[in-house]
């Protein structure tokens, strides 16, 4: 059983991310920190907070997190790809949120799970990059970390060259890139290619198998709806943040290579993950390597996303 801490921003894939960690018979989630993003902090946490109440899992800490970028820039949203709360059409309830934990709670479950804590983050990575300048002894005793973030020779989602988390919070997202051990990035370049269609979420949905159930259908086709009006033709909506838990759950899904990934922070390159893909490139011995995920078994992604969200609570 992987014990994670999962820091996202739903949103729709985040919240679909969620689910799939809920129910996924390998995975506890031990905590979520939600915070800006795809949506403002608080409707974020509204989010995982309904999705926690649906599963009757209010038992599991949700922590505060970040409300904008380390720069104290103002944020872009996308209520135009995740609808105006972030459920796609669903509004949850407004005062959905109990007992929101205060931020040094992460460093209290660092403590009691140390050395076996996996921190998954698909959002913006300011709050994780609080935690190392906050905590960073406690950052230690994390056993790796899963990124969902940049985009490597291929176009970016938000600009020619970045991807969204990556260039929501390019500063954070270099820090925790400079400071974290045992780092995977799962990027555009594999989760561009993680499609789920509505046939797979029409099956995924025809028997009400679990309490996501009857969630899963709209807020997937307003996602789906969304993507075609940025990609026309296309069929099916990419599944970003579930591929990151996905190929921690089942690494084979995921093919990769090891490089030192800076990000660009300043001006048109802002948010541009880099590294070298030249022939003969050898690292540096100071050079700290990050397992850049570079290609996708989608059969085995694909199975693995029916099987896991077809479960009940308690498989
Ligand atoms: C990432 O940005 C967000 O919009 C998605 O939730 C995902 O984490 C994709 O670029
Ligand atoms: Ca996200």
């Amino acid at each position: 059983m992987k014990k994670i801490l999962l820091f996202c921003d739903p949103g729709i894939d985040d919240s679909l991310a969620i689910m799939y960690a809920l129910l996924h018979p390998n995975l506890e989630v031990v905590g979520i920190v939600s915070s800006y993003g795809n949506v403002p902090q608080e409707k974020a946490t509204n989010n995982a907070a309904y999705l926690l109440k649906l599963a009757g899992r209010e038992d599991i800490p949700l922590i505060g997190g970040a409300k904008g970028p380390l720069s104290g820039e103002i944020t872009v949203y996308y209520p135009e790809i995740h609808g105006p709360e972030g459920l796609g059409p669903i509004r949850p309830p407004e005062t959905i949120v109990g007992e929101l934990l205060n931020y040094d709670r992460v460093f209290d479950i660092i403590e009691k799970y140390k050395g076996e804590l996996t921190i998954v983050d698909v959002g913006r990575n300011t709050s994780l990059a609080i935690a190392f300048i906050l905590g960073e002894e406690h950052m230690k005793k994390v056993k790796e970390y899963f990124i969902m973030g940049g985009a490597f020779l291929v176009p970016g989602n938000v600009t020619p060259v970045a991807e969204a988390n990556f260039h929501g919070d390019p500063i954070a997202a270099n820090l925790v890139l400079s400071k974290a051990k045992n780092v995977t990035i799962v990027p555009l370049n594999v989760t561009n290619e993680a499609i789920v269609t509505s046939e797979v979420v029409d099956y995924i949905t025809q028997v009400p198998f679990n309490p996501f159930t009857s969630l899963i259908q709209p807020i997937f086709e307003f996602y789906a709806d969304a993507y075609l009006e940025l990609v026309p033709g296309m069929n099916g909506a990419p599944m970003h943040d579930v591929l990151t838990l996905s190929a921690l759950t089942k690494p084979e899904v995921l093919q990769y290579i090891e490089r030192p990934v800076t990000v660009q922070i300043l001006e048109d390159t802002r948010g541009q993950s880099v590294t070298d893909f030249r022939p003969g490139w050898e690292p540096e011995p100071t050079d700290l390597l990050h397992h850049v995920a570079l290609e996708l078994d989608y059969q085995l992604f694909i199975h693995d996303f029916v099987d896991v969200m077809t479960k009940s609570l308690n498989e």
